[in-house]
């Protein structure tokens, strides 16, 4: 066992501030875990805020962020078997030994096999966005093929899953967006009707779109004035979903409205069904691996980086100059780092859901 590099923070602050690159010794392997040879790892916008100490989860400093990763087992601890060295597979790794390394550990609850024939890249981006998407469309607000779904920030990292899936389950999709570059990511990911906020006001295109009734279903990661908004858009027995806040504000909402209007407001928080249902969880896997499979979803990676140029990333991230999934490789094809294109679903796939 050699010395591997990880990207790790000693204080917190901006990710392109505090996070620099260091050699480390193997990581311990204690019961139940499972350590990985990383060969790729997605980029969330948690990882920006838990490097800013904002984010529910604050490891103990020094630490690794990266909340998904992919890569190949090469050791297993006690009360794991064996037969998984070797396996290719995704996880989420252990909190503060995080993904932005050549080597994690995680949970053997933590740990998915994934296709043979899948890349490393779409395996590390196939997760914590589409887990999260699923889970709220699905388990939380029962989405109903022909009901409207409006998912806010369409082009970022939930949002174009969520795109996705929503067509995948026969929905009729709505998303918003900021400015034309996302608009049209949007469209080409199959929505219906995309509204650029910046320039058009979201309640009255969905109202006047959906014959004054608004939206069934209404994804929302953005909060703040998004989430106010999207109160006077919501169909009768509507589904609010609070998936996040990047605007940075956490919003409020009273409560006779909901009863007035017969709408339901729905808390998502995907991570706690890793402890509290994991059987979900690797249920939500399968159907995600037999979607991709049938061809019905696939991450939109727009970028390809190195493993030294994820501070760098994370600064764009947290800047909104990002669309879809940024990815870290360890082994770059020569055609990475280039917007790929994405799935483009005209009729949802029967029975994969
Ligand atoms: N609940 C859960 O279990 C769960 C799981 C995963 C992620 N999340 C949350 O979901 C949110 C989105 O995550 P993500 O990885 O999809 O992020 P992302 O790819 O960076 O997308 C976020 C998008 O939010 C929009 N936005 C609006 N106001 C913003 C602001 N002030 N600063 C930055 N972005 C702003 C931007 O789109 P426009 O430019 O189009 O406005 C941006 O592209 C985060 O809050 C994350 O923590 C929650």
């Amino acid at each position: 066992m050699s010395k591997f590099r990880a990207l790790r923070l000693h204080r917190l602050g901006e990710p392109e501030e505090v996070l620099g690159l260091e050699s480390l010794d193997p990581l311990l392997l204690g019961d139940g875990g499972v350590s990985i040879d990383v060969m790729a790892g997605a980029l969330n916008f948690s990882d920006v805020l838990m490097c800013r100490g904002g984010y529910q989860v604050k490891p103990a400093l020094p630490f690794t962020p990266g909340v998904e990763v992919s890569g190949v087992v090469t050791r297993v601890g006690e009360g794991v078997s064996s037969e998984l060295v070797g396996e290719r597979v995704l996880a989420v790794p252990d909190s503060g030994l995080g993904g932005f390394a050549e080597e994690t550990v995680a949970r053997v609850s933590q740990v998915f096999r994934i296709p043979p024939a899948m890349p490393f890249e779409d395996a590390a981006a196939l997760h914590v966005t589409y887990q999260t998407s699923h889970l709220a469309l699905h388990r939380r607000a029962a989405i109903q093929p022909g009901e409207t779904l409006l998912v806010h920030a369409g082009a970022g990292g939930v949002g174009t899953a969520a795109i996705q899936l929503g067509i995948a389950a026969g929905a009729r999709v709505f998303a918003t967006a900021g400015g034309k570059e996302k608009v049209d990511l949007c469209r080409s990911l199959g929505a219906e009707l995309v509204i650029d906020y910046l320039s058009d006001d979201f309640v009255e295109v969905v109202k006047e779109a959906t014959g004054g009734r608004g939206a069934d279903v209404i994804f929302d990661p953005v909060g703040g004035d998004t989430f106010d908004r999207s109160r006077k858009c919501i169909a009768f027995e509507g589904r609010l979903l609070v998936i996040g806040f990047t605007s940075g504000r956490i919003p409020e909402a009273p409560a006779n409205h909901a009863l007035v209007k017969n709408y339901s407001i729905l808390g998502v928080h995907w991570g706690l069904y890793n402890t509290k249902n994991p059987a979900l969880v690797h249920e939500i896997h399968r159907s995600l691996i037999g979607l991709y499979e049938a061809g019905a979803i696939r991450p939109l990676i727009s970028e390809v980086v190195e493993l030294s140029e994820v501070p760098a990333a994370l600064g764009r991230l947290a800047d909104r100059r990002t669309t879809g999934k940024i990815v870290w490789s360890r082994a770059p094809a020569p055609d990475n780092g280039r917007v790929r294109e994405p799935v483009r679903q005209e009729t949802p796939p029967s029975g994969t859901i």
